[in-house]
């Protein structure tokens, strides 16, 4: 069998390793495509050098512009690369330009098309994340949800055939390097082994909006511990801008984005986590860290009913609420949201029976 799988941005990377690993434990054969949205030597070689990802088979280049260009270049080189190589089913996951262009290449080729990470919701059509997994989703004939809402989610909107409960890859990938954590990023900050608190911001509803923008990292600015924030390219510039105006920013640290392993240290040793980002919610709490989710809504609710993680939204009141009520708390057990570990086989398995 020829899995293409179709990958371009950060937390796709990562996820290779559970996939390849399954991969060949079957003797089959992969071809990894990349399309270069993601391009910065920190936002995607860094993985591949750090995991030892193989180095994708194709990398189409096509770099950062509005959502329509973006996807269109990727759409057109796929064209290409499936009709080369006559993948016998592609794979993708998640709700990234790169999953969309993936999912109509597959459809329009007429390749048997498997979405990772199906189901997840937010119900804000506003989202670009959301608009390409509800598509990704409807195109797919083979969905592979991590979590029961997932399969809900799906099962609302007339998709039950075919649909899989896996457990969530970045599960596996954590499980998996844990123990390899790198703690050099936290050393260099200059702050106390656990005394910190760790930070991410990079959604368009978040960075596109300079108020609510402002208003986050005046919420992480009353916070009383140094904040470290490893910073997406697209805050960047915003963040330091932002910052010279404001007064008291002492506490907060802001470095380049980090290696995996690095930001496994981090989030490991963090007191608590705020983020707007999907994956390091869960990492939070894989992590058994409580978390912040700076956004209105989440697909991962699990976590919030679990009481692992509290919405604030954007306020920097609501922010500091959500930490005063969160850090310092007794947690309660976690339940076992995103399955066992092994969701990158129970993927593979779902694959063979379906092509079956
Ligand atoms: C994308 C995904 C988002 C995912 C995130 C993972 C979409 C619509 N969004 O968001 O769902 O959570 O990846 O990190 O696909 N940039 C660089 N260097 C890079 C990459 C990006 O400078 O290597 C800058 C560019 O100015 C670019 C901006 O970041 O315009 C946004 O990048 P883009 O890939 O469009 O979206 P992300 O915010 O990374
Ligand atoms: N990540 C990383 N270095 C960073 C920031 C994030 O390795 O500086 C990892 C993080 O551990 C997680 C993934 O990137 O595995 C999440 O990516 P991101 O937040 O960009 O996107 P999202 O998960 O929201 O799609």
């Amino acid at each position: 069998m020829i899995l293409m799988r179709v990958v371009g941005a950060r937390p796709q990377f990562m996820q290779e390793i559970a996939f390849r690993h399954e991969v060949d434990i079957r003797g089959y054969r992969e071809i990894l495509v990349h399309t270069g949205q993601h391009y910065d030597e920190k936002m995607s070689q860094i993985f591949f050098d750090d995991l030892g990802i193989p180095r994708p088979d194709i990398n189409i280049g096509v770099g950062s512009g509005s959502h329509g260009h973006q996807t269109g270049r990727m759409l057109g080189s796929l064209d290409d690369i499936i009709e080369e190589y006559r993948p016998d089913v592609l794979v993708v996951d998640g709700d990234t330009n790169s999953t969309l262009a993936g999912a109509l290449a597959a459809a329009k080729m007429h390749v048997p098309l498997v979405h990772v990470e199906a189901g997840l919701r937010s119900f804000d059509r506003r989202m670009p994340e959301e608009v390409n997994r509800v598509i990704a989703d409807h195109l797919a004939n083979l969905l592979c949800a991590p979590t029961p809402t997932a399969v809900r989610n799906l099962s609302q909107e007339g998709l039950s055939d075919h649909v899989v409960l896996t457990g969530d890859l970045m599960y596996d990938c954590f499980m998996h390097f844990r123990d390899q954590a790198d703690s050099t990023a936290i050393s260099r900050c200059g702050v106390a082994d656990t005394d910190f608190l760790l930070a991410t911001v990079h959604r368009a509803e978040n960075t596109d909006n300079p108020e609510r923008f402002a208003e986050i990292i005046s919420g992480l600015m009353s916070l009383p511990l140094p904040v470290i924030i490893p910073a997406h390219p697209r805050i960047r510039g915003q963040l330091e801008r932002i910052t010279k105006t404001l007064i008291g920013r002492d506490n907060l640290i802001i470095i380049d984005p980090v290696g995996y392993l690095q930001m496994l240290a981090l989030e490991q040793q963090a007191k608590c986590i705020l983020t707007d980002s999907g994956g390091v919610q869960r990492e939070a709490f894989f992590a058994g860290k409580p978390s912040i989710i700076l956004r209105d809504t989440t697909e991962w609710r699990e976590q919030i009913d679990s009481g692992w993680s509290y919405l604030s939204g954007a306020s920097a009141s609501a922010i500091s609420l959500a930490y005063e009520s969160v850090c310092g708390c007794d947690m309660p057990t976690q339940p076992q949201i995103y399955g066992d570990g092994k969701a990158a086989a129970k993927v593979l398995t779902a694959i063979e029976e379906f092509l079956r």
